[in-house]
């Protein structure tokens, strides 16, 4: 295939030029090049509107559109997320940290799809065929029946897609093929997007439901793809710590289904299970201890009880050290200052540690009272009575509790779990008043 020739253009104010340049000859701004592939000849653009002739829109009415049936991938929590399986012709994004498990997900749909009948492909630029086989052998017998492609050159990966013309095919990762058309290195920019564009263009015209894996960094930044978002249907992030059990995966952008709904996975020695039962397993987990409560999150449009856990100890740092793992770090200097400033909760000099327990990430504002009642909780060194206590509900910055959504789906499954007494804005309107229900009678129980 003859090589076009490429140029970078800059992301700050669009000047291009035939050479790379740390620094935009055109705006002066760093880093902002990026190499982007020319079209060969003039008749790039749109088919039909080569010389501008006008198109015939079409009124939406006379406009063919079969649901095709969905490629169901045999992973329950995996179709979920997708809206109900793989579209044919549609290019999702798996997006996660390395060592998260994106090619054990990936392989072990394929495994099903191909005991299924359908035609799969595994493609990987990471890991030789030997490398993949030694997975597989560890996912079961079906995994095995799937064929693989060790290749890092984009023009054998898109030559091959077309002439198996698989149902489904993976990539992994789009970060290392290596588009010849393009001198910069696989995973910068222009190579990621171009990567994308070319796998994007041929599962199109063939019908091959394709998923993209990415490896995004904690920042989601480096070259991730993050740039592709807009270029594919569905981005899928796969998240949690590595080294504990538990990981979720969520939809980002969905555009044949919600982005709601979640998926919860743990990692076994035979591959990701997916965990039916989350909220008995955590609540089952709790401690009861001080320090310790139950949130009954919503995650998406599912009810998950999850534990959190606070520790307040005595600080040499100055200042003293805020850490959270699973939740949004503002957000807890945000229930910091309003326990300090209307509840009479001070962690002062302290250092302030919260974990939510399994390695799940919660981002909602729900999460809040669930912070301030696991902090004072450590702080006071009492234990929330009953324990474990469920609790939801958002603090304001005047010290109140607002009410977040689903409040009766959250107390049912709650309930559902035996936590009966539940700490929400419907049963205390301040803050101050969700301690005196959580901690008060404990308090007193331990004075006594
Ligand atoms: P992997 O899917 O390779 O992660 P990624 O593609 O996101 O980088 O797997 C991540 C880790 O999971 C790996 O360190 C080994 C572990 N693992 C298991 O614990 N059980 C298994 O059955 C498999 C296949 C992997
Ligand atoms: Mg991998």
């Amino acid at each position: 295939m003859a090589r076009s020739a490429s140029v970078h253009v800059c992301s700050a104010c669009g000047a291009t030029t035939p050479r790379w340049h740390g620094r935009c000859p055109s705006c002066s701004e760093w880093n902002t090049l990026v190499e982007e592939r020319v079209p060969a000849g003039p008749s790039a653009g749109v088919a039909g509107a080569r010389r501008g002739a006008a198109a015939r829109p079409v009124a939406l009415r006379e406009v063919s559109a079969r649901a095709s049936p969905r490629l169901t991938t045999g992973i329950g929590e995996l179709d979920r997320v997708l809206g109900g399986g793989l579209v044919p012709g549609s290019v999702v994004l798996l997006g996660g940290s390395p060592g998260i498990g994106k090619s054990t997900l990936t392989n072990m749909a394929l495994g099903h799809l191909a005991a299924a009948g359908r035609g799969t492909l595994y493609v990987s630029g990471e890991e030789s065929a030997a490398q993949i086989r030694l997975r597989a052998e560890r996912l079961g017998p079906a995994a095995l029946d799937v064929p693989v492609l060790a290749e890092t050159d984009l023009e054998t990966v898109v030559a091959t897609i077309a002439a198996e013309r698989p149902d489904a095919c993976v990539v992994d990762s789009v970060q290392t093929l290596h588009a010849g058309t393009l001198e910069s290195a696989p995973g910068t920019v222009g190579q990621v997007r171009e990567v994308a564009t070319r796998i994007t263009e041929v599962a199109k015209r063939n019908g091959t439901a394709v998923v993209l894996v990415g490896h995004v960094t904690k920042e989601g930044a480096l070259a991730g793809p993050r740039v592709l978002e807009h270029l594919v249907d569905c981005v899928l992030q796969f998240e949690g710590e590595r080294e504990r059990t538990y990981r979720t995966l969520r939809a980002l952008k969905n555009r044949f289904g919600s982005t709601n709904d979640v998926g919860v996975f743990e990692m076994r020695g035979g591959g990701l299970v997916e965990v039916l039962d989350a909220s008995a397993r955590f609540v089952g987990e709790a401690t009861r201890a001080p320090g310790s409560v139950v949130l009954a999150a919503m995650e998406g449009s599912r009810p998950l009880l999850v534990e959190v856990q606070a520790l307040v100890s005595p600080s040499e740092l100055v200042p003293p050290r805020r850490v959270c793992t699973g939740l949004d770090r503002n957000r807890l200097a945000l229930v910091l200052a309003v326990l300090a400033r209307h509840a009479g909760v001070g962690a002062g000099t302290s250092d302030v540690f919260v974990n939510v327990v399994g390695g799940v990430r919660i981002d909602e504002p729900g999460a809040d009272l669930a912070v301030a009642l696991a902090v004072a909780s450590a702080a006071r060194g009492v234990a929330p009575d009953p324990a474990p206590l469920a609790c939801f509900g958002e603090i304001g910055l005047t010290g109140e509790l607002r009410s977040v959504g689903h409040p009766d789906r959250r107390a049912e499954e709650a309930a559902k779990f035996g936590l009966e007494a539940i700490v929400s804005p419907a049963s205390a309107p301040t803050l101050r008043a969700a301690l005196r229900a959580a901690l008060g009678r404990a308090r007193a129980a331990a004075a006594a």
